[in-house]
């Protein structure tokens, strides 16, 4: 009985070519869509980001993140480019330092008040200040830059504005959405007298981009598979009808003189594709996870592929056969009842093992669920990891191919960030597979795909102070 179950979740989770692309036709019609006017379903969110770096852009900037796995601090010295060289001598050491500190953000904080949460920051980022002696040398006269990565969708008037539309990634923090984070972090600076000068708050998928574009011309797209599930692009402001071009907002933020450079970063937030439930293979699973989650009906597509939700999938799955009696009989199955108690990374762990009869596999799911598994439970865990995860990376696929098909974009490289991204064994090579299936490629032995996913440098620190730099540049400032 067991091997027709498992018949039965290899249909259930496993995602063809052609349906694939099924997909891919209406994301692209939902980018579009969002890019028409305001309030549908992929807000395609402007950022007032209206260029790739020059890879010249210097100074000292202050970063914090909100919104992947740990909060974070850093303090960024871009260096620039060296000027150029006519002896061709090597070329320039790396082009920024960095000093960072992470803080894990305790888990009440995401389900309490915008008050707790601004204060919790506030705390940190003074820490962080007076720990680098940095509370000396600046003052409030002449204050510290500060970018702020927060990655939730957020409507943006300006680049130093974000009006949080609806929190993501299992948040929920009363007293934020409909409001200017902007604003709620400069007023608790400023209530503790912090030094610092809000200048820019971005998307992590827009850190991704900058920071690798500040290295790699070869850069399309920034792209986040990590708890959450998203990207950005460089978009032509004559495709984006919902801004018009004699939009005031438009002119006060681009370069001096009132002149635009005619592109605009965009931050598509297409964890919310199809909320419809119109395309996507959803199982009885994603709709348990959707209905227990603090936003029912928002994020389904980030729901299906994205680091938060993956273990979880794995975990409703295995409950249900248990509680069928399919599995685990005879044990105390309480712990696997308990709510997100899997990590992602568990199933990275498992598809990664190598040991002698899976000796890892079974030690770790002796820890994390209190019992040991037969042979047949560890073949199963392992097969359902691997299905989970496959159909993760082939829709993740899907936004990306979007983009690019809408964009008319052949080739260049996807800056990718995220744990799945990182840490997942295969993540890699089964979405590559997948953009191929989708975009028809005639792969030949030993070439690169055209369009390849690359590690992004450090979006939410480098990439965050590199658009900090040129937002001041822009002001006629220097950091
Ligand atoms: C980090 C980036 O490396 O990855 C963050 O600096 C980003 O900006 C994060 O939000 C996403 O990954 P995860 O897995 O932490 O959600
Ligand atoms: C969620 C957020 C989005 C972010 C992504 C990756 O989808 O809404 O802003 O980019 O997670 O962190």
């Amino acid at each position: 009985q067991l091997d027709s179950e498992l018949e039965r979740l290899d249909k259930e989770f496993w995602v063809s070519a052609e349906k694939l692309k099924e997909v891919v036709n209406r994301f692209r019609e939902e980018l579009d869509e969002g890019l028409q006017e305001n309030g549908r379903n992929i807000p395609m969110n402007i950022t007032w980001v209206h260029s790739l770096p020059s890879g010249n852009e210097r100074g000292t900037f202050l970063t914090l993140d909100l919104g992947g796995t740990n909060l974070r601090v850093c303090k960024v010295t871009l260096h620039g480019q060296e000027p150029p060289n006519p002896t061709n001598s090597p070329s320039p050491g790396q082009k920024f330092s960095l000093e960072q500190e992470q803080y894990k953000l305790p888990d009440h904080i995401k389900s309490s008040t915008a008050e707790e949460l601004w204060t919790h920051i506030a705390d940190k980022l003074s820490t962080f200040l007076s720990s680098k002696g940095l509370d000396k040398e600046y003052t409030k006269e002449k204050p510290m830059p500060l970018g702020f990565t927060f990655s939730y969708p957020a409507t943006q008037d300006a680049i130093n504005h974000a009006v949080l539309q609806t929190w993501t990634k299992g948040f929920d923090i009363k007293g934020v959405e409909g409001h200017d984070v902007a604003a709620q972090l400069r007023e608790k600076m400023a209530a503790r007298n912090l030094p610092l000068e809000l200048i820019c708050v971005i998307n992590d998928t827009v850190g991704a981009m900058i920071a690798s574009a500040y290295n790699d011309p070869e850069t399309i797209i920034g792209a986040i598979f990590g708890t959450g599930c998203n990207a950005a692009y460089m978009s032509s402001l004559s495709s984006i009808a919902k801004l018009s071009p004699s939009d005031p907002r438009l002119k006060s933020s681009s370069s001096s003189g009132g002149k635009t450079t005619g592109k605009m970063a965009i931050n598509c937030e297409y964890g919310a594709f199809d909320n419809a439930h119109a395309v996507l293979p959803r199982t009885a699973y994603d709709a348990q996870i959707d209905a227990a989650s603090p936003r029912p009906g928002e994020q389904s597509f980030e729901k299906l592929s994205a680091g938060l939700y993956l273990g979880e999938i794995f975990r409703l799955v295995l409950l249900d056969l248990a509680d069928r009696g399919l599995v685990f009989k005879d044990r105390d199955v309480g712990r696997l009842r308990q709510p997100y108690t899997i990590d992602t990374s568990f199933l990275s762990q498992i598809e990664d093992d190598e040991s002698a009869g899976f000796a890892q596999s079974r030690q770790m799911c002796r820890e994390t669920l209190g019992f040991d598994l037969a042979d047949g439970e560890v073949e199963l865990t392992r097969r359902l990891a691997e299905l989970i995860a496959v159909r993760g990376a082939r829709l993740c696929a899907c936004g990306v191919a979007a983009i690019c098909t809408k964009e008319g974009i052949t080739r260049g490289h996807v800056a990718a960030d995220g744990s799945v991204a990182n840490k997942h064994p295969k993540f890699k090579r089964r979405w590559a597979r997948a953009l191929g299936e989708i975009l028809d490629w005639d792969r030949r032995e030993g070439e690169e795909d055209p369009i390849v996913i690359t590690s992004a440098e450090d979006g939410s620190g480098v990439g965050c102070a590199i658009i900090a730099a040129m937002e001041m540049e822009r002001r006629g400032r220097r950091a």
